[in-house]
């Protein structure tokens, strides 16, 4: 019997860790990695080589990494002095492909290809892609990677410099997914959907567990999260439930979602028409119908945290300022984080004084540069 299962989030039906099964088989929820077997469980050193965190392998020499993770987290003393909070940013941008999606992907791959997986289809809105291409290659699998036509172009050749068949989709994020899905129907390719596969938030956990060392085990009040499907958003309470189950931290902190008001579903309070959507310049979280939407409201509910829309201008504000107040280049989606933090402080559900973290998501040197 192996150490792991997956569960569904809505019925908690068990199922076998198969890398086909993406769905609940009675009610189609999303699935979730559970470890059912703790003298099996294999444990990998994060945070610092101070916490044991469990992963779905059998062996850690099942891991391949390019050096993800571990990324520095930095004080924001210009932000901090305009809101009198204590903003602090996580460099999510300094992972190898230039986003946070590494953390997901290497565990994502890993996992599949211990189960002799060797050839697979993602769809994305470019960051996830370029993650999985580069992976897919490092792990030695053929990959098929959809995105739209519209990503930017920088994010379009990444994807192909790392060896993979890019498809590009003339179509939106969502219409993206669907193409995906097609190919894959009635194929033996696994559709590692990195929105779906339960592997991939098992490595986006990595990030709460490195903040518990990253600020001397003490949580930041807030962290401030830029959600499509909420793969990094829900990787972290993964690892704050965890760090809580083993009694290492009492207190969790507020986890806020942040969307484009353009794009919604999430932070529009159950009004969203998703015939309605407009386009966003925040491309990685225009995701019209996030399949793990009841597990992100679900936190929101459990942290205290906020959900909270954001206008396109204030996002192509906030990437100048992030840039010109902090030295910091991210891209317009990780800017909606930050946009999305001017309203939750000027709504008070961020009070003057508490701690701030904030994930800068991914690389301003990937997305279209502002004049
Ligand atoms: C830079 C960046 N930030 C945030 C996100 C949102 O991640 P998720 O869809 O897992 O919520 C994405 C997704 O593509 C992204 O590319
Ligand atoms: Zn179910």
């Amino acid at each position: 019997m192996s150490h792991y299962e997956f569960e569904c989030t809505e019925c908690f039906r068990s199922h076998k860790a198969d890398p086909q099964t993406l769905r609940c088989e009675t009610c189609f929820g999303t699935l979730s990695v559970k470890y059912v077997n703790s003298k099996k469980q294999v444990n990998t050193l994060v945070g610092g080589g101070t916490l044991e965190m469990p992963i779905p392998l059998c062996s850690l020499s099942e891991y391949l990494s390019l050096g993800e993770g571990n990324t520095p987290v930095v004080s924001m003393p210009n932000i901090s002095s305009m809101f009198e909070v204590e903003a602090h940013a996580k460099l999510e941008f300094m992972n190898p492909t230039g986003s946070f999606k590494d953390r997901g992907t290497a565990m994502m791959i890993s996992a599949l290809k211990s189960k002799g997986v060797h050839e697979i289809v993602e769809d994305s809105s470019g960051n996830a892609g370029a993650s999985v291409s580069a992976y897919s290659t490092r792990a030695g699998m053929k990959a098929h990677i959809f995105a739209p036509l519209s990503a930017p172009r920088t994010k379009l050749n990444q994807i192909k410099i790392y060896g993979s068949v890019l498809h590009e989709v003339d179509g939106s994020r969502d219409e993206t997914t669907e193409a995906a899905e097609k190919f894959v129907k009635n194929k033996s390719i696994v559709y590692a959907s990195h929105n779906l596969s339960p592997f991939f938030i098992e490595g986006t956990k990595t990030f709460g567990y490195e903040i518990f060392n990253d600020f001397d085990r003490e949580m930041p009040e807030n962290i401030v999260v830029p959600v499509g499907n909420g793969s990094l958003y829900l990787g972290i309470w993964k690892a704050l439930e965890e760090l809580k189950e083993k009694r290492l931290i009492k207190t969790l902190p507020k986890l806020h979602c942040i969307q484009a008001e353009n794009v919604n579903p999430i932070a529009s309070n159950n009004t969203w028409n998703k015939s309605e959507m407009k386009s966003t310049v925040a491309g990685g979280i225009a995701v019209g119908s996030p399949p793990r939407k009841l597990e992100v409201q679900s936190v929101l509910r459990q942290s205290g945290g906020t959900a909270n829309s954001v206008k396109e201008a204030s996002i192509v504000e906030w990437q100048i300022k992030l840039a010109k107040y902090e030295g910091l280049f991210c891209e317009p989606t990780s800017a909606a984080a930050f946009a999305g933090l001017e309203n939750l402080i000027n709504g008070k559900q961020i009070d003057k004084n508490e701690s701030v973290l904030i994930p800068i998501t991914g690389s301003g040197l990937k997305d279209v540069f502002p004049e």
